[in-house]
């Protein structure tokens, strides 16, 4: 049976340039770089400058991606993007980087699924593609979540990084069988009753502020570990696939000890898990494409390689997606 696939063309990622080793943290907090290396595997995490912003990191991953994929921005139909530090309360970031890029055309949009964001995007992008709405789609994840932390807050300062990164998926015809390159399945989440453990505490409508990140940690930890290794099972599961298919996991890089409970319950080796926490932190919604691009340009992922996405935050939301590159 023939069908519609979106498949990956190309990705490309930014980070700033800026690098934070944990031991600067030491100089003005109560912790440790071994503190936080044990605790959740990061050793280091980039920072935008003052004035870079969300949209500068996305414009330049989307670039790479467009020189990576070998197309040109008038090839797009549509941006994706997922994040939740947006240059301005709206326009979209989306539309920003649709006019940086060039397009010409087509149609530019945000998703705001916290750290699930870039497979919400995913999702929607390969509906786009599926629908007929559009036939080449841009994908993009970027934050800069260092505009977003309680600098006093140990708990969760040392946690996070900024950065970008972009992946274009392309109408392409398949065979319907999960030997098909392309997105193969999705599953999307998210409950609402878990508000309290992860969120900023401002917004447009409540407080007329930005806000700082809020995170009860041991909850969202707790909550990541059987949450990931479900949606993971649900979206190979539609795709009529087991943990034994898959390549490379590619997770959201939150914490290396989430990371490794979720390839233990899906029964995957971790020499099969793209790993950028350690250099990257928690970068949310660009923290997958990240990943993603890293594995391409370090020869990891190739052609044909079965890839499992996963991702959850605030929200909470979280969702999976399988991919064959
Ligand atoms: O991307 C969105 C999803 N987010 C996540 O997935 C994050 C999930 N959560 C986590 O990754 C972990 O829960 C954390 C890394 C945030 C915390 O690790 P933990 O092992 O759960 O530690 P904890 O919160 O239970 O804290 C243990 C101790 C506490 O001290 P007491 O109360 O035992 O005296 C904390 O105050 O560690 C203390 N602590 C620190 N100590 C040194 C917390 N942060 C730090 C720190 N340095 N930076």
């Amino acid at each position: 049976m023939s069908v519609i696939r979106a498949v990956a063309q190309g990705c490309g990622h930014h980070l700033p340039s800026r690098v934070v080793e944990n031991a600067e943290f030491a100089e003005t907090l109560d912790t440790t770089d071994e503190w936080i290396r044990s605790r959740t595997g990061i050793e280091r995490r980039h920072f935008a400058a003052d004035g870079e912003l969300t949209s500068d990191l996305a414009i330049k991953a989307a670039k790479a991606a467009l020189a990576n994929a070998g197309m040109d921005a008038s090839e797009l139909d549509a941006i994706v993007l997922a994040t939740s530090t947006p240059d301005e309360t709206f326009p979209s970031t989306a539309t920003k980087v649709q006019h940086a890029l060039g397009m010409g055309g087509g149609f530019a949009f945000d998703i705001q699924a916290v750290c699930a964001g870039f497979v919400f995007a995913l999702a929607n992008a390969n509906a786009l593609v599926l629908s007929g709405q559009a036939k080449c789609v841009m994908v993009i994840g970027a934050e800069t979540f260092s505009r977003i932390m309680d600098w006093t807050d140990r708990g969760t300062c040392v946690l996070f990084g900024d950065g970008a990164g972009a992946l274009i998926l392309r109408a392409e015809d398949g065979t319907g069988t999960a030997q098909d390159r392309g997105i193969l399945s999705t599953d999307l989440n998210s409950d609402g009753a878990h508000h309290d453990i992860l969120y900023v505490d401002g917004g447009v409508s409540s407080t007329q502020s930005t806000g700082v990140l809020r995170m009860e940690g041991k909850e969202v930890f707790r909550h990541a570990v059987s949450k990931l290794a479900e949606t993971g099972h649900t979206a190979l599961s539609r795709a009529g696939l087991t943990g034994d298919d898959i390549d490379w996991l590619v997770p959201h890089q939150a914490n290396l000890r989430i990371i490794q409970s979720t390839a233990k319950k899906i029964d995957l080796p971790m020499e099969k898990v793209i790993l950028t926490v350690q250099d990257h932190g928690n970068t949310s919604a660009a923290s997958i494409p990240l990943a993603l691009s890293s594995g391409v340009a370090s020869g990891q992922i190739k052609t044909g390689d079965l890839l499992l996405m996963e991702a959850i935050g605030g929200g909470l939301a979280w969702g999976a997606a399988a991919l064959r590159w």
